[in-house]
């Protein structure tokens, strides 16, 4: 993307609670959409599933009027890659589609995505590029665990996907993550694959939305008229995985995932940083 010379914002441990509530929720809005989402629900039906939940818990959604777009989520379904406007079509079975959406609480953004196949799925490709999508992420998490300089989470996501898919896979080019916190596009940029950018210095309170897109096949996309669709042009489908994630002194904090990322940073070797709505006198389950 555009190249952003604004300075990175450090969040204190405080803003970063907060950050993480907005988080929580958010993967609150994913969890009721995974449950919702079968063969004839309509994308605009799921779209409004996520605004009157985030409404009730007395949220904002962040997309909603973001540069006029014109709903809660962005649901991209199958050849879309990134920013499909939900509509009035019934989803079916076999159909990829990635649920892209974020929120406000108390002025702090999140933004997360989660690619789904719907019902039963069309090929082993298909499970595939969901696979490797949402592993790809993690690996870019990962790295971030350990990293001198933004630049490595692409670096480490291009190497994952090559190792996972050989050629079989390619990223969308020109989109990427992003800074996050009192708005929800900040600097830095954060690419899917290395450029000549090694980026900003990884620090404490550094909040970041990593975002890998994969195509099947060739990487060819075009822009629709409706200014927001972006959609592989050479025939494959595409998949679409995000988190909101924060470093901290205490290790790296999934701001949109439900454990706060301590599962699956375990399984690459990690201890998450202790998730501040679990900590002493945080309000429980059942309490
Ligand atoms: N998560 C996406 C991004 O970071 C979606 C934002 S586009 C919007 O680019 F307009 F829908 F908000
Ligand atoms: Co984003």
């Amino acid at each position: 993307m555009s190249i952003r010379p604004e300075r990175v914002e450090l969040k204190t441990p405080a803003q970063i609670a907060v950050m993480r509530r907005s988080g929580k929720l958010l993967h609150e809005v994913h969890e009721m959409l995974a449950a919702a989402i079968r063969p004839g629900i309509t994308t605009n039906q799921l779209d409004t599933l996520a605004h009157d939940m985030i409404r009730d818990a007395g949220a904002t959604p962040n997309f909603l009027g973001y540069q006029g777009y014109p709903a809660t989520l962005c649901i991209s379904v199958n050849e879309v890659v990134v920013h499909g406007i939900p509509d009035d079509r019934p989803l079916q079975d076999g159909d990829v589609v990635s649920i892209d959406g974020g929120l406000i609480i108390d002025g702090w953004h999140s933004d997360a995505a989660r690619p789904h196949i719907v019902g039963a799925p069309r090929s082993v490709s298909d499970q595939e590029l969901v696979r490797i999508t949402q592993e790809a992420l993690w690996a870019g998490i990962a790295a971030l665990a350990s990293a001198q300089r933004v630049g490595e989470i692409g670096a480490a996501i291009e190497d994952f996907v090559a190792e996972a898919a050989g050629d079989s896979l390619s990223h969308l080019e020109g989109f990427g993550g992003h800074g996050i916190g009192t708005a929800m596009h900040q600097a830095p940029d954060v690419m899917n694959y290395r450029t000549r950018s090694r980026g900003p210095r990884v620090r404490s309170g550094l909040c970041l939305a990593i975002e890998p897109m994969l195509i099947q096949g060739p990487g060819n996309w075009e822009l629709e008229d409706d200014d927001w669709t972006v959609r592989a042009t050479a025939g494959g489908r595409a998949a679409h995985a995000e988190h909101s994630v924060a470093v901290t002194d205490q290790g790296l904090l999934v701001l949109t995932e439900g454990d706060g990322g301590a599962a699956e940073l375990a399984r690459r070797g990690i201890t998450a940083a202790p998730d501040p709505l679990a900590g002493p006198g945080a309000p429980r389950a059942g309490e």
